[in-house]
């Protein structure tokens, strides 16, 4: 357990629904290391979203314990869960969520704004961040004149430029092409090398499951399979 970055002991989430509850997650129990790259994978309604959620501390259980980063996120108040995100944690959305009146730069370097980080420090951080997704070119371009994968390679460099212990990635995959799929996969496969960031997708792309090395299918909100790739096809 020294290295744990999520510990999930009997989870279950309920939404209410018209009266009544519908279980969308039914006593998932996981463990997930340091360094890990990993996938929640399963057909959509099958829990991927609400259990990202759960681990992002966004939304809370209705039964069982959730660890992330040595925090019980049930013994957590609001602000010590949004700080735990703002420190620690990186998130990137299908839709990108860009603010587009912001460049390149700006939208990497609000993270870093957030967490105080003091302005020379910033730009050195957002500089290199910017270089690791390959957009040095792009710094000063606001949302509307990049590319969807250039988009999504800056919501990349938002995500990490904190350098967090733990990045959550709900379809990142979703609005983009083969190529820039596999390009924004590379990217991340490699800051998981270098900086040894954590990751936890959740994905029904064939694309991405060729670079996970632990694939956990979800289906109507279980666990049904928990899969360790020693060697993933693309991706070393
Ligand atoms: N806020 C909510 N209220 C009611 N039902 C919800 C809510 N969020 C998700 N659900 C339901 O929970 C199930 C799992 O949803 P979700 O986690 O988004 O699945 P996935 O990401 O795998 O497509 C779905 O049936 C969905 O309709
Ligand atoms: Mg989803």
């Amino acid at each position: 357990m020294g290295n744990s970055v999520v510990t999930i002991n009997n989870l279950v989430k309920r939404f209410p629904v018209g009266g009544d509850f519908f279980t969308a997650l039914k006593n998932v129990n996981l463990s997930l290391e340091k360094g890990e790259f990993t996938g929640l994978v399963g057909p959509s309604g099958s829990g991927k979203t609400t259990l990202l959620n759960v681990i992002g501390g966004l939304d809370s259980p209705s039964e069982g314990s959730v660890t992330v980063l040595k925090k019980s996120l049930g013994e957590t108040s609001h602000n010590e869960r949004a700080e735990l995100r703002r420190k620690n944690m990186g998130f990137i959305f299908q839709s990108y969520n860009l603010l587009p009146v912001y460049t390149v730069f700006e939208n990497v370097e609000l993270p870093l704004i957030l967490n105080k980080v003091d302005p020379q420090e910033r730009y050195n951080k957002v500089a290199q961040a910017i270089e690791w997704v390959g957009l040095s070119d792009k710094i000063n371009s606001r949302p509307a004149m990049l590319s969807g994968g250039e988009c999504q390679r800056t919501a990349i460099a938002r995500a990490i430029v904190h350098e967090p212990t733990l990045v959550l990635a709900d379809e990142p995959t979703a609005n983009l092409d083969a190529e820039n799929s596999h390009h924004i996969m590379k990217i991340m496969v490699k800051l998981n090398k270098e900086l040894s960031t954590s990751f936890i997708f959740a994905t029904h792309d064939e694309k991405i499951m060729d670079y996970l090395r632990r694939i956990i299918h979800l289906d109507d909100g279980q666990i049904i399979n928990d899969e360790q790739i020693d060697r993933p096809k693309s991706g070393s």
